[in-house]
């Protein structure tokens, strides 16, 4: 037995010895980092431009044999790479990772692990369980990571460690090791060389009152940790590409864990790094946002600005917290007290004191054990103005934010696996109240995966996932954005609906707005006869209906079991109402009379723009008819983005949600009128989010922040859909076709638009106008929202577009772009509006009807 156990270590060392002169060449590429794609068979580029190669040849020893692929992509990943290929062992595997050339001042070793528990051929990952080694240190075990992932109601979950750099080795051993019967599963290994963070050793909290951490545990250079939190105080989400020092990480919005509010500011100065804070500690932009208590100095007195984190107990956490006070310009300006779960961290705590200066960063760790006592798992950091210092303010501050589980005495991080937190839970409830009217944002924007330990998306309706991925059916663990369509309005329905009584309208609303008995609306409908559904939206059916003898109407029930509630529909009639447009389908009354709600809106008589591009053999639209419609839509949506009161983002601009009026003038609706649905019951959510998702602007998903310029890439999306005359997400086609955004920017790219055009059209553009055309389509679909244009620009040039193809070669129009120019940048100042999201629950109306999607290979994300 010992024997072998040697065998095996020189057989390891051999084989290492062999990697690293095999790899240091290749390690080249991706200067300090190693990315393996587990269970891949070549190399495959990240969202981030990394790339990432099989990891075969990595695997020292254990069992190769098994591969799997998901049969499903939740739209939530940020990239497909790594997370669609697994690798499966069933006996102890190890990988020898080499490191390169290590740098000098390398100090740490960055470890990020990768799982995705989805569907997957022929194994079930609730059968998974099993521990990961790395060295000496055991980083999981017992791990399932579908019941993580389920506690914290993510797709998929990213562990990331800090390990203390292995002296003496240039290499990186881990391990797989399956529990008895079961066996273990990875997507990806990530590991990079980053300089020692930890520089200065941590001040223990509460140290005077027998925390239960000995004084050696304070020196931390040689610690081994978990990343557990990082977050952007006040400021929002930072991509990996957007980190500092080439680290990768990903720092999150705090909103989820914050309690009691505070302010958030932004920076109005320059701010640089320093001897304390390099660039590898964290991004400025984590400096230049902030959150303090406020204004006010006798409210600030009453309370403590507390922050709320689950934490494992029997662990010491470090608490690194980063400071930049850009606002203070003297001493004993802003001081507080800082405490760590009741203890004492920090008395007097003045930044601009430390900082010797205005907007000068800083950083400073504190340590903290959490005991193993019954029900202490939480992490709770209060920020209290400090009275006996009697400052100017009373008020505080804090930047960025970050905990670390530090490893214990056996060289273990591996805790428990969660169980759903209460916590959160409720966490999750308060946001969906608070958020109800304001914007859809807030349910994101807390950031999908903080490391495993807990991430707030969103309430999932885990049992019945569970089941349905049991069952084999379609998706699990929806996408996020099908479980916020449900659970952003599921509380409020009916319950609500019976407590709240009825609707408030404002004089202005009420005004504008007519209202229906419900005997009126039995009637238009014949008593909401199934042979009037003409659509079916997250809101329940829409009618087709005759109102004052002739007029026809287009009516919107609430269906009294869905999930739509009071507010949600008082916030539409509020907000429809104030809107009238051309271009912009109009709300003519409601209805509430008892559980019953509905709205009342013009009736579109040619239906949608998506039926006469295809499918419905109606006659060709003609370039000119094309354009004239995405005009027409694209005024619409310039309307809702600048004209109202409010920003409005519309969130699912799509050819459906175009409707048509017997004179052809296109207008943007919200609802999927053309939906003939019978599927409104369970299961059609994925439907119908696979469906959407060939719209969804991918920056959307990876920051978590919605903006009009989501709508843009939307509405590119239509234009190259009128241009071609094709769905924007067709499974029947091959791989690099299915997704038309995809597609289409590779032809506009490479100069093969006519494959895509639609063949009806061919010969019938002038080319001028097809260029100035498939130039703006392009632009909408740019990665990164500031690249798109506003829907200003687009409704111009595609006017300019018309023009071409009205009349070629006109010289006014080079004239008017110009002008056309200088207007735009005088007048930029929208941005400020508070965003309000309409029409939070109909972002996923309906599939496109070719049942089963694959998700696009969304190159883009
Ligand atoms: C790293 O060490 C080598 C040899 O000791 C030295 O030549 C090189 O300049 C050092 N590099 C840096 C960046 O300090
Ligand atoms: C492993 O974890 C599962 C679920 O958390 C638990 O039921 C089981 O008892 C654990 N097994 C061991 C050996 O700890
Ligand atoms: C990185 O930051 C820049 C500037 O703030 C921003 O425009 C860009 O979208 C960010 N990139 C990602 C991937 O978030
Ligand atoms: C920056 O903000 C401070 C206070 O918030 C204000 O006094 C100052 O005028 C601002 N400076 C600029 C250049 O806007
Ligand atoms: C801290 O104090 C609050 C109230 O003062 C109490 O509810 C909480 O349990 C305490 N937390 C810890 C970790 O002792
Ligand atoms: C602020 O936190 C400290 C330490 O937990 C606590 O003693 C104090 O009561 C808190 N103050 C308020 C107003 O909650
Ligand atoms: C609607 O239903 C009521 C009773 O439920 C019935 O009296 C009425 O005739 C029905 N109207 C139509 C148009 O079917
Ligand atoms: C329908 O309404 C129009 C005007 O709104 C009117 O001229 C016409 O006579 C009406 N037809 C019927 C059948 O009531």
């Amino acid at each position: 037995m010992f024997l072998m156990a040697i065998t095996f270590k020189i057989y390891k060392v051999v084989f290492a010895i062999c990697l690293i002169f095999a790899f240091i060449a290749s390690n080249e590429a991706n200067k300090n980092g190693l990315y393996v794609g587990c269970g891949s068979s070549e190399d495959e580029i990240d969202a981030d431009g990394r790339t990432w190669e099989p990891d075969l040849k990595y695997i020292s020893y254990g069992d190769k044999s098994m591969v799997a692929t998901a049969e499903k992509q939740d739209p939530s990943l940020p990239s497909p790479t790594p997370f669609t290929n697994a690798r499966i062992v069933t006996s102890e595997t190890s990988y020898i990772l080499p490191l390169g050339q290590i740098g000098n001042s390398t100090k740490r070793i960055l470890l990020r692990l990768y799982f995705y528990p989805s569907l997957y051929p022929n194994f079930d990952v609730f059968d998974s369980f099993f521990s990961v080694t790395s060295g000496d240190f055991t980083l999981l075990s017992n791990f399932s990571a579908v019941i993580t992932a389920e506690a914290l109601s993510q797709s998929y979950i990213i562990k990331e460690y800090m390990l203390a750099s292995p002296l003496d080795q240039s290499l990186i051993v881990v391990t797989l090791m399956p529990a008895e019967k079961s066996f273990a599963f990875i997507n990806g290994i990530e590991v990079l060389q980053a300089p020692e963070v930890f520089d200065k050793d941590p001040i223990l909290a509460g140290s005077d009152s027998g925390s239960g951490v000995d004084s050696s545990a304070l020196t931390v250079a040689n610690k081994s940790m978990q990343t557990m939190y990082r977050l952007n105080v006040g400021g929002s989400f930072i991509s990996p590409s957007n980190d500092s020092g080439n680290l990768l990480r990903s720092w999150y919005n705090d909103s989820p864990y914050v309690v009691g509010q505070g302010i958030t500011s932004h920076a109005n100065m320059t701010i640089g790094y320093n001897r304390d804070v390099a660039s590898f500690i964290a991004p400025l932009d984590v400096y230049k946002s902030s959150r303090s208590m406020g204004p006010d100095p006798n409210i600030n007195k009453q309370f403590n600005l507390t922050w709320i984190f689950e934490a494992e107990p029997s662990f010491a956490y470090i608490v690194r917290f980063h400071w930049c006070d850009f606002v203070a310009d003297k001493i004993n300006q802003r001081v507080f007290n800082i405490y760590i779960n009741n203890h004492t961290a920090q008395d007097v705590a003045d930044v601009y004191a430390w900082t010797n200066g205005k907007g000068v960063p800083m950083k400073k760790d504190y340590m903290i054990f959490v005991n193993d006592k019954n029900g202490n798992n939480e992490l709770r950091i209060e920020l209290q103005p400090s009275i006996s210092s009697n400052p100017q303010w009373f008020d505080s501050l804090l930047n960025g934010l970050e905990i670390f589980k530090i490893s214990d005495s056996k060289r273990n991080l591996a805790g428990p696996n969660p169980s759903k937190s209460i916590m959160m839970a409720k966490k999750i409830d308060d946001e969906k109240r608070s958020a109800a009217i304001k914007s859809t944002a807030a349910y994101i924007g807390g950031g999908v995966a903080v490391f495993g330990l807990a991430a707030v998306a969103v309430l999932v309706v885990y049992n019945r996932e569970k089941k349905v991925l049991r069952e084999g059916k379609s998706s699990w663990l929806l996408p996020i954005y099908g479980r916020i369509s449900r659970s952003s309005t599921g509380k409020s329905s009916l319950s609500a609906k019976k407590s709240q009584g009825s609707i408030h309208l404002s004089l202005d609303a009420a005004s504008n707005c007519r209202y229906f008995s419900l005997s009126e609306i039995k009637q238009a409908t014949k008593n909401f006869s199934e042979s009037r559904v003409i659509g079916v939206g997250g809101f329940g059916k829409v009618y087709k209906g005759k109102i004052d003898g002739n007029t026809t109407v287009a009516i919107k029930r609430s269906n009294p079991s869905s999930e739509q509630g009071v507010n949600e529909f008082q916030t539409e009639i509020e907000m429809l109402s104030k809107l009238r447009h051309k271009h912009l389908v109009s709300l003519i009354g409601f209805c509430e009379e008892g559980n019953e709600m509905a709205l009342v809106y013009d009736y579109m008589g040619l239906g949608t723009f998506r039926e006469h591009l295809y499918k419905e053999n109606k006659q060709t639209l003609s370039w000119k008819q094309r354009l004239e419609i995405c005009i027409g839509a694209a005024r619409g949506l310039h309307y809702l983005h600048t004209g109202a009161q409010y920003m409005i983002i519309h969130r699912d601009v799509k050819t459906t949600n175009i409707l048509l009026d017997d004179n052809m003038v296109a207008k943007v609706s919200d609802f999927g009128l053309s939906k003939t649905g019978s599927d409104m019951n369970e299961g059609h959510v994925s439907t119908v989010v696979k469906g959407s998702f060939g719209y969804l602007d991918p920056e959307y998903f990876r920051r978590q922040q919605l903006t009009e310029k989501s709508d843009v890439y939307s509405f590119g999306v239509v234009l190259f859909e009128s241009l071609s005359a094709r769905p924007a997400l067709n499974s029947k086609l091959p791989k690099e076709q299915v997704s038309l955004s995809d597609y289409a920017l590779h032809c506009q790219r490479n100069g093969c638009l006519e494959d895509i055009t639609d063949p009806e059209l061919k010969g019938k553009i002038n080319t001028e106008s097809l260029n100035k055309y498939a130039e703006t389509a392009e632009k909408c679909l740019a990665k990164h929202g500031v690249d798109r244009p506003s829907m200003g620009d687009v409704l111009w040039n595609l006017e300019c577009a018309l023009q071409l193809q009205e009349h070629p070669n006109s010289p006014k129009l080079y004239q008017q772009e110009k002008e056309h120019e200088d207007e735009k940048t005088s007048g930029e100042s929208s941005d400020q509006k508070d965003l309000l999201a309409m029409h939070r629950n109909t972002l996923s109306l309906e599939s496109l009807d070719d049942d089963d999607f694959p998700l696009p290979a969304y190159k883009g994300l």
